[in-house]
């Protein structure tokens, strides 16, 4: 048995796109920051009867089931029956990245009560063939899901930049529906890659945003940081929305906040939006003006939530 604690991570520079379905093989690389305070907690039992999944309090549904016993088939090759047992402190299914830190959790967790042992990158690996945004999660601080070019993936990992440690941000998320997504990511990319015009700007142009992400995070240049990931988030949205059908998580609420920001910008004030998805909207930006952008969310949302930058994955005894 293995119990694992994970923080999900926001991507800077998006992921949305795979080039591979089986393997999960992302068609763009990507940056994340692993957020604080938000954490999955994941328990593995080999050994009981029957596979059982429980999350957050419930059963797992057929569909989830399937997601995670063949994830673990994948960790633990001829594996024997294992309860999963997997508690967010966060809302799921919501944009919230509840899946980075859910894959990431159950990989370290069952790797453990294996008796396995892997190199984060191979964790990695394995975290990303559960979910994509996964791989990031295996580090703390500032990470790069390099796309990779090999056809069997073990290319296409996280790699660190910069932990936890080297710069202090915070990520104010304005949570505007906490409700689970009218489409998921999944099928939400599927669509995109099949029927978006925009599809292959998108995947031609990433590596500036990345480029200026991963500079940006080294030098500790917010601007830099804050810039490539608007407009990769932008970018991403308008391979969303022409679509067909569109696939469209904004909310009227969601474009409100996103105003709320520049004009905080415009009075001065170093922030940046994204957004994933889902409606909610996360605002980057310094310790010294997280309080301001909370105050200009409140009444806008549901809640608010000040993150800090998030350190690697931990197991419990
Ligand atoms: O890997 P998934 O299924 O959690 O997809 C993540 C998609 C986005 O959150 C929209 C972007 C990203 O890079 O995390």
């Amino acid at each position: 048995m293995a119990q694992a604690v994970v923080h999900p991570n926001i991507a800077l520079v998006k992921y949305w796109g795979k080039r591979d379905q089986d393997l999960n093989l992302p068609s763009t690389g990507s940056v994340s920051m692993t957020v604080s305070t938000f954490e999955t907690r994941t328990r593995v039992m080999f050994g009981v009867p029957d596979d059982l999944a429980v999350l957050n309090g419930r059963t797992a549904r057929p569909d989830e089931a399937v997601r995670i016993f063949e994830h673990l088939d994948r960790v633990v090759p001829g594996r024997r029956p294992a309860q999963v047992v997997s508690d967010n402190n966060f809302p799921s299914a919501a944009g919230l990245a509840s899946s980075s830190s859910a894959f990431a959790a159950l990989t370290v967790a069952a790797a453990d009560a294996a008796g396995l042992e892997f190199t984060p990158r191979a964790l990695s690996a394995l975290a990303r063939q559960g979910s994509g945004s996964a791989s990031r999660s295996i580090w703390g601080g500032f990470v790069e899901w390099q796309r990779g070019s090999l056809i069997d993936g073990s290319d296409s990992h996280g790699v660190q930049i910069a932990p936890a440690s080297h710069w202090d941000l915070r990520l104010v998320v304005a949570v505007v529906d906490s409700g689970r997504k009218p489409i998921g990511s999944r099928a939400g990319m599927n669509r995109t890659m099949a029927t978006s015009p925009m599809y292959a700007a998108w995947v031609a142009s990433y590596m500036a945003d990345v480029k200026q992400a991963r500079q940006g995070i080294l030098d500790r240049d917010l601007e830099a940081v804050g810039d490539a990931m608007e407009r990769s988030t932008l970018k991403m949205f308008s391979t969303m929305l022409t679509s067909v059908p569109p696939v469209r998580y904004w909310k009227p609420a969601s474009l409100a906040l996103q105003d709320a920001v520049y004009r905080l910008r415009d009075q001065g004030v170093p922030v940046w939006w994204t957004m994933d998805a889902g409606p909610n909207v996360k605002a980057l930006t310094t310790p010294e003006h997280a309080d301001t952008v909370r105050a200009a969310f409140e009444g806008g949302c549901e809640a608010v939530h000040v993150l800090g930058v998030g350190g690697p994955p931990r197991l419990e005894p």
